[in-house]
C-alpha cells in the first residue's frame, strides 16, 4: 500500500513495525550535526533547530494519533479517492497534522485537534456516487456518518465530536462551539484547495508529495 501526502511523516515507522514494510522516504535528514560547525555556521542552526522543532512536532503528533493509526478501518480510508488525486487517509492525514500544529502554537487543545482532523472524514463510500444510499445531503450527512465509525474505534470528547460534526461549516449553517473547530473546518478547505490547485497543474496519477510510504 502506498499512502501519499503533503508533510513529513516521520512517525510513520512507529506504526509501521507491526505492518511489511518495504520502502520508507522521509523527508528530513536527521543525520546529527557537528557542534563546531553548528556554532561557526548560523545558518546550519537555524535547520538544525527546525529540524529538531519538526522532529518533535511529529513526536508529539504521533503520541497523539499513533493509536488510530494502527486501526486497520483508518487504514481503509486509503482505498477511497477523496479530492482528486489525494487518498481519504492522505488528506485525513494533512489535516489532522497541520491543524495540530496550528492548535499545538496557540496552545490549544492540540490533542484533539489532531484526533478529530484525522477522523473527520471517516466514511467508506464514494461521495460522488450518487446511487449511494444516504440520509440527507453529502455534505451535511458525512460529519454524522464520520462519527459513528470513529466511535466504533474510539471515545470522542465533547469537543472532538463537535470539532468532526461543525467541519463543513460555511457550507453549513452551524459553526463550531469549540475554538479548536475553527482550526479544522479552514484547514479542511485549504486542504481541499491545495489538493484541486494540484490536480489542476499536476499530471501524475498520484499527487506529488514531500513524504511518501510505501510497504
Ligand atoms: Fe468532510
Ligand atoms: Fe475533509
Amino acid at each position: 500500500m502506498i499512502i501519499w501526502c503533503i508533510l513529513p511523516l516521520d512517525f510513520i515507522p512507529e506504526i509501521i513495525e507491526n505492518i511489511q514494510c518495504t520502502e520508507i522516504y522521509l523527508s528530513l535528514d536527521k543525520s546529527p550535526l557537528n557542534g563546531a560547525m553548528l556554532m561557526s555556521n548560523p545558518l546550519a542552526w537555524a535547520k538544525y533547530k527546525w529540524k529538531h522543532m519538526v522532529s518533535e512536532l511529529n513526536d508529539e503528533f504521533y503520541r497523539y494519533v499513533g493509536e488510530l493509526l494502527e486501526n486497520e478501518q483508518i487504514m481503509q480510508l486509503d482505498n477511497f479517492t477523496h479530492h482528486h488525486s489525494f487518498t481519504r487517509l492522505g488528506h485525513s492525514l494533512d489535516v489532522a497534522y497541520v491543524s495540530f500544529v496550528i492548535a499545538r502554537f496557540l496552545k490549544w487543545d492540540a490533542r484533539s485537534t489532531a484526533r478529530a482532523g484525522l477522523l473527520h472524514d471517516m466514511f467508506f463510500y464514494d461521495w460522488r456516487d450518487k446511487s449511494y444510499e444516504r440520509e440527507g445531503h453529502h455534505v451535511s450527512s458525512h460529519p454524522l456518518v464520520a462519527i459513528e465509525n470513529a466511535k466504533r474505534i474510539t471515545i470522542l470528547s465533547k469537543l472532538e465530536e463537535n470539532i468532526i460534526l461543525r467541519h463543513m461549516w460555511l457550507v453549513t449553517l452551524i459553526p463550531p462551539r469549540y475554538k479548536e473547530g475553527y482550526i479544522v473546518t479552514f484547514v479542511d478547505k485549504a486542504c481541499a484547495l491545495h489538493e484541486g490547485i494540484v490536480a489542476l497543474f499536476s499530471r501524475r496519477t498520484k499527487p506529488r508529495a514531500i513524504t511518501s510510504v510505501n510497504w
